[in-house]
């Protein structure tokens, strides 16, 4: 198999689902919709969508059915990096190569981008499923459970909690990752199952595989904002240790910080290869999200 052959291919389903599935910049308001369509066109890896499409072929789904879904998935997450970067939370001037988008436009449209964003992902879902309601109804359980008060937002409220802090526990970072990045990873993967149908059994194997692959992650994210250049990340390299952030490098070093993702890594395969159809292009993803911090 040819790892970036079969990625470009995936990205490009993505992209195409963008392109068909978000309101036109020109629609009223056109600041709004060009906010909105300049952060999610901004580029990104798209690993979440491309989790879910892949996941969904496990199960044998090849047609566009959960495009949809995946297109949602993006969305959401491209929101919670607007938020992200706002001057409040992480106060970041570029994204995905490009000014933030409340540096592009301002911050009230950042906010707005990004709650329209969130929006768009779950009326996304209620339309394009209406004819599965029974479908429709658990992804959009799925994604609101994944991206609420418990899970993402609460990450990222721990994650600012933790600023500047000492005295941060291991377990306490672990919740910080687990929920800020893995728990949106993680129903990507559900979400692929639950388009393909799959058995409870499985989806609790791509669930475990998910936490697994989205804790190795942000572990990775954290030794890129260590090591990496701001050019090859298309994000503030430094930024980390310069907000005095509770990362794993701060409280594991940056040894036992690629440990611990390889582990994890590892993990995520393993938990794969237990689950129908051919695994091989989502095992190779995994290893080469680890290997970018090696
Ligand atoms: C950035 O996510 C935020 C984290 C959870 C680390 P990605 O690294 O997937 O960002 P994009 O989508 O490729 O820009
Ligand atoms: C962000 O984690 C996680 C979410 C956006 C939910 P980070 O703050 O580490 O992400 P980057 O490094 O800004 O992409
Ligand atoms: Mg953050
Ligand atoms: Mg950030
Ligand atoms: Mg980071």
């Amino acid at each position: 198999m040819d790892l970036s052959a079969e990625l470009k291919r995936y990205v490009a389903r993505v992209e195409h689902g963008l392109a068909l599935h978000v309101p036109f910049a020109s629609t009223r308001p056109a600041r709004l919709h060009t906010a909105m369509r300049y952060s999610l066109e901004a580029g990104g890896k798209r690993l979440r969508p491309v989790l879910l499409l892949a996941t969904a072929e496990l199960f044998g789904v090849r047609d566009d059915t959960p495009l949809p879904a995946a297109v949602a998935v993006e969305c959401l997450h491209t929101y919670s990096l607007i938020h992200d970067d706002l001057p409040c939370m992480d106060n970041d001037d570029l994204r995905r190569g490009r000014p933030t988008a409340h540096k592009q436009f301002d911050e009230a449209t950042a906010l707005l981008a990004g709650d329209a964003l969130l929006t768009h992902a779950f009326g996304l879902i209620a339309e394009s499923y209406a004819l599965r309601p029974t479908l429709a109804h658990a992804l959009i359980r799925e994604l609101a459970d994944a991206a609420g008060s418990r899970r993402l937002i609460g990450g990222q409220m721990e994650d600012l909690l933790a600023e500047k802090k000492a005295d941060v526990t291991p377990e306490e970072l672990e919740f910080i990752h687990l929920n800020k990045t893995a728990a949106m990873i993680e129903s990507s993967l559900v979400i692929g199952g639950l388009v393909g149908s799959a058995h409870l059994a499985e989806l609790a194997t791509l669930r475990r595989a998910g936490r697994d692959v989205g804790l190795a992650f942000q572990i990775i994210d954290d030794i890129l904002d260590a090591t990496a250049d701001t050019a090859t990340l298309g994000k503030t390299a430094g930024k980390d240790a310069k907000a005095d952030k509770t990362t794993f490098v701060k409280l594991h070093g940056l040894a036992r910080s690629r440990e611990i993702a390889h582990q994890r890594s590892a993990s995520a395969v393993a938990e794969l290869r237990l689950l129908p159809g051919n695994t091989a292009f989502l095992c190779a993803l995994v290893e080469q999200m680890a290997a970018r911090a090696a």
